[in-house]
């Protein structure tokens, strides 16, 4: 297909989701494969789920750390850190993804509205900032403790909490000219509402993945293929 121009006025915000990391091995949520099928949701990522059983989420975030401490960026990720840094701030990304591949790729204008797993928190949400933590957890004892003495938490917004960082969010979403929804089933809210918010403002609206999403009727194109297939290339600046 054509290049998708992009002007010296546009400005391009970007919302990803699992999909975007599936080429580099890390598997998605929904597919008959994927991270849910093995585990129910309200076992693994819910506030109750964390006060019932500890051990058994941070059991479930352990294995994404190790999981994600061995993949790399792929070329979907690496393409759109290259666009990036030629439109500068006319450049916004979103990530549902709770892991670091577009950073490693070299993205830096983002915000994981999900939490990030190289991060943990205190459980008590007693006001302390995150904390750095790559470390992958045999044992709930392991588990490291807040400057409070509570005993740190995934930094992860589960089921019921509010996702991070909305008011930049909606910012970004209302001076966007053009939306890029790249790898999202559009099954999780607010995130599945973004592209609408996008064409009230009247921007256009692009959606890359190998399927149709579930609000496949909000974009104004719709590219079927994988990130890392369609991305690089995918512009013309
Ligand atoms: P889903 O698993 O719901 O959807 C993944 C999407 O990626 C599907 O639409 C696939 O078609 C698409 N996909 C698969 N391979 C792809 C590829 N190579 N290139 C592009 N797209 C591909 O994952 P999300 O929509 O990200 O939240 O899920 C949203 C939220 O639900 C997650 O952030 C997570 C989850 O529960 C929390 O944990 C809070």
């Amino acid at each position: 297909m054509a290049p998708i121009p992009i002007s010296p006025t546009d400005r391009l915000f970007i919302l990803t989701g699992a999909g975007i990391s599936a080429e580099s091995g890390l598997p998605t949520f929904r597919a008959s494969d994927g991270l849910w099928a093995g585990h129910r949701i309200e076992d693994v990522c819910t506030p109750e789920a964390l006060d019932r059983n500890p051990a058994l989420v941070w059991q479930f975030y352990s294995e994404r750390r190790a999981s994600c401490h061995a993949a790399q960026p792929n070329p979907a990720h690496i393409a759109l850190a290259e666009l990036e840094s030629k439109l500068g701030d006319r450049f916004f990304l979103c990530t549902q993804n709770v892991d670091d591949l577009h950073e490693r790729a070299g993205s830096a204008r983002l915000v994981h509205m999900h939490g990030e797993l190289a991060k943990s928190r205190c459980s008590e949400e007693c006001g302390a900032a995150p904390v750095e933590d790559h470390a992958v957890y045999r044992t709930l004892d392991e588990v490291g403790r807040c400057v409070c003495g509570a005993r740190l938490r995934p930094h992860i917004v589960f089921f019921g909490e509010i996702p991070l960082d909305m008011d930049r969010i909606q910012r970004e979403i209302a001076r966007c000219t053009m939306m890029l929804v790249v790898g999202t089933s559009g099954s999780v809210y607010p995130a599945a509402n973004f592209v609408h918010w996008a064409r009230q403002g009247g921007a256009r609206t692009i959606y890359i993945g190998p399927e149709p999403p579930l609000n496949t009727a909000a974009f104004t194109q719709v590219v079927e293929g994988n990130a890392g297939t369609v991305l690089p290339g995918l512009f013309q600046i």
